[in-house]
């Protein structure tokens, strides 16, 4: 076996004629023009050396290829392109296998498409994520995957940008082999065996005959959830063109169409989120920091917010142990937290076994003792600052000294919270979001006192919950409320002069929100934010601005979607522009002798971005956000902001 290198990140060992190339490109093992030229060097090698009789790729550690290097988009292209290699690869005279020893994303499966044979660690994760960074693939993916696996399929993983696992792949018949040890020597065993078989060439196979159904449904199913987005309609219409057009012209077609969405503000914003996803949740002078060793979490309330949280702990196999104040509620909670189990059970995502190692590891008790053997202590109880000081001063006693105390108070100041007990620099906020066990967003906030091990601590626990956290410091909502509370005060002010609710709804959907604000309101019930209204009506600024169309509503009995009218009314359950609010909207703009104006569905959206990357920005003056990037993410990942508009701060900088 002797050694051979190609470029920086290219080396090779010759073993019994079959050349193993090796990409190493930490730490994705991205294809950088330097992967590409060395690619093309060892096939160059390969062809012009009799002594070798097969080519192997793959990669060291856990990354086949992570795909195309990002980082080169945006700057003038360098040959070899990828295209170019994949196209050697494919017709190269002597068999290429690709032994994908762990991710195969983007322009990695694609290369893994053109080789002759594909064998997997079961480990590998396999996948097209280009429309998530609202591009499609740019190197074959469209018209090989299709030919491999059929157009439905194909177009549920492309246009989706799904991942799935390397025993999934096999299954649809993307891996030929999984190989569950020694991947390397199974693949030289192989590759030698078959030296005299036709190589199988992805691209100059027939694209299945699927019926007409799947693929419909795939197309229909994608384009519902792209709400907007580009990128996963030109791959759906890529993947039904693989069927009707020659390899060249579809490859050709591909190309143009990747070329043009990956210089889009689309693509821009994906890319802006992709890279604030991977900084969010580092802390300089935090990375030295060790977190302190955390396996068993107290929960203290398991109602609607603590379950969510314990069946996310649970889910990321730590010890639970939840307290309530009665036993009536503790078995209670513990049939709240076994339903969400068992709802994970019915939607396949959780197998019975599954269900019962969470189960096993959870207790649900009266007593508070219980906790002296945690080692984070969450509280999920009513948001009420006495409520909270006394139990966290209760907390004090009964947990071990080197215990963290984290509070999920929304609007309460953990600052006060944490003054009131005698260790203050161990008490963290994690604010989590609502259905906890589902949403990603984690707020973890970094009070005055938090000692860094417990902000370390703290972040480590979101990412083992699979969480993306944000950290943020103390202010009344945090990052993600104070944010949304301009927002709100913004369309308000709207309304009042002269924008009506189903308008700003339309603007803000046709930008890509889920649903507009007012529908919002309605969905979740007027009434709360109507008694917070009332509570802080004494402290309220009178010069300030105050929108009374709001409390007017209330006052009429109009709380939303449940009671049947809001800021619309519900015949029949269907969201409708209701007269009555349209003439109490006129009333109160005459009671304040506003002259209404007329608003463009995109001057409504500027200003209400205009009004989020304001507070944004006095997020960030105050110290209280890190980087512009982690307000977009909270507003993305907790407010409904479309991802492909790349967040408030992404948004409005482009205006
Ligand atoms: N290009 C350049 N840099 C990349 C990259 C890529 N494709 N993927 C990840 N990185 C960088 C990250 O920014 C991060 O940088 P940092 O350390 O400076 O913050 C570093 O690599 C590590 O990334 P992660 O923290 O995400 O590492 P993980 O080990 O958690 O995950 C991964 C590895 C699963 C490969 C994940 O990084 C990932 O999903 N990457 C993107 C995959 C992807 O979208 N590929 C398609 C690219 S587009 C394409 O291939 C076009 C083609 O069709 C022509």
């Amino acid at each position: 076996m002797s050694a051979l290198r190609f470029s920086d990140t290219i080396s090779a060992t010759l073993t019994d004629g079959v050349l193993v190339v090796t990409i190493d490109n930490p730490p994705v093992n991205a294809l950088s023009a330097d992967v590409r030229a060395g690619l093309m060097a060892a096939l160059d090698h390969a062809e012009k050396d009799g002594a070798i009789v097969a080519v192997i790729l793959t990669g060291p550690g856990n990354i086949f290829i992570g795909g195309a290097d990002i980082k080169e988009f945006g700057k003038p292209p360098v040959e070899p392109l990828l295209p170019q290699v994949i196209a050697r690869i494919e017709d190269f005279s002597k068999p290429v296998t690709a032994a994908i020893n762990g991710a195969a994303l983007g322009g990695g499966l694609e290369v893994a498409l053109a080789c002759h044979k594909r064998y997997a660690a079961p480990s590998a994760k396999i996948g097209l994520p280009e429309v998530k960074l609202g591009i499609v693939p740019g190197a074959g993916g469209t018209q090989r995957l299709p030919r491999l696996i059929g157009a439905a399929a194909a177009i549920d993983l492309i246009a989706n940008g799904r991942i799935v696992s390397a025993g999934h792949a096999h299954k649809l018949g993307i891996i030929d082999s999984l190989i569950e040890n020694s991947l390397i020597d199974a693949a030289i065993a192989a590759a030698k065996s078959a030296v005299d078989l036709p190589l199988r060439r992805t691209g100059k196979l027939p694209v299945p005959e699927d019926s007409k159904e799947p693929i419909d449904k795939a197309d229909a199913d994608a384009l519902r959830k792209a709400r907007g987005q580009h990128a996963p309609a030109e791959a759906v219409r890529l993947v039904r063109l693989a069927a009707t057009s020659s390899l060249g012209e579809g490859l050709a077609e591909e190309r143009r169409i990747f070329v043009k969405l990956r210089d889009s503000e689309e693509a821009a914003a994906l890319r802006h989120v992709f890279f604030a996803e991977r900084t969010a949740g580092k802390v300089d002078g935090l990375e030295k920091v060790a977190p302190r060793k955390i396996e068993t979490v107290g929960i203290v309330g398991t109602g609607l917010m603590g379950s969510g949280i314990a069946a996310a702990a649970l889910n990321a196999g730590y010890r639970v142990v939840g307290i309530e104040q009665t036993h009536e509620a503790a078995d209670k909670g513990r049939d709240r937290i076994t339903g969400i189990l068992d709802k994970a059970v019915q939607s396949g995502r959780l197998d019975m076994a599954g269900r019962d190692d969470r189960l096993g590891r959870l207790v649900v008790a009266a007593d508070a003792q219980e906790l002296a053997q945690a080692d984070l202590v969450i509280e999920a109880v009513f948001d009420d600052l006495t409520v909270k000081t006394e139990l966290f001063q209760r907390l004090d006693r009964i947990v071990r000294a080197d215990a963290i105390l984290a509070t999920n108070t929304s609007y309460l100041d953990p600052n006060a919270i944490a003054a009131a007990t005698a260790h203050p620099e161990r008490i963290v906020g994690l604010h989590f979001f609502s259905p906890a066990n589902i949403m990603r967003l984690l707020e973890v906030v970094n009070c005055e006192k938090t000692a860094p091990d417990v902000l370390a601590s703290a972040l480590a626990f979101s990412k083992r919950l699979g969480k993306l956290p944000i950290v943020c410091g103390v202010t009344e909502g945090f990052i993600g409320n104070r944010i949304f509370s301009a927002y709100r005060r913004e369309a308000e002010f709207m309304i009042e002069d002269g924008a009506l609710p189903h308008e700003i709804d339309a603007a803000l959907e046709a930008y890509g929100f889920p649903m507009g604000l007012f529908a919002v309101y309605d969905m979740a019930g007027l009434e709360i934010a109507w008694a917070r209204r009332k509570r802080q009506a004494a402290t309220r600024d009178p010069a300030a601005r105050y929108v009374t169309i709001a409390d007017r509503l209330c006052e009429a009995g109009r709380f939303g979607q449940k009671a049947g009218r809001g800021w619309y009314s519900y015949p029949d359950g269907k969201r409708t522009v209701d007269p009555e609010v349209t003439a109490l909207i006129e009333a109160a703009r005459a009671e304040k002798s506003i002259v209404p104006n007329s608003f463009t569905a995109d001057e409504i959206v500027t200003r209400l971005l205009k009004a989020m990357a304001d507070e944004g920005e006095a997020l960030l003056a105050e110290g209280i956000a890190a980087r512009a990037g982690d307000i977009d993410l909270v507003m993305i990942n907790g407010y409904g902001f479309p991802s492909h508009k790349g967040g408030p701060m992404f948004a409005a900088a482009r205006r």
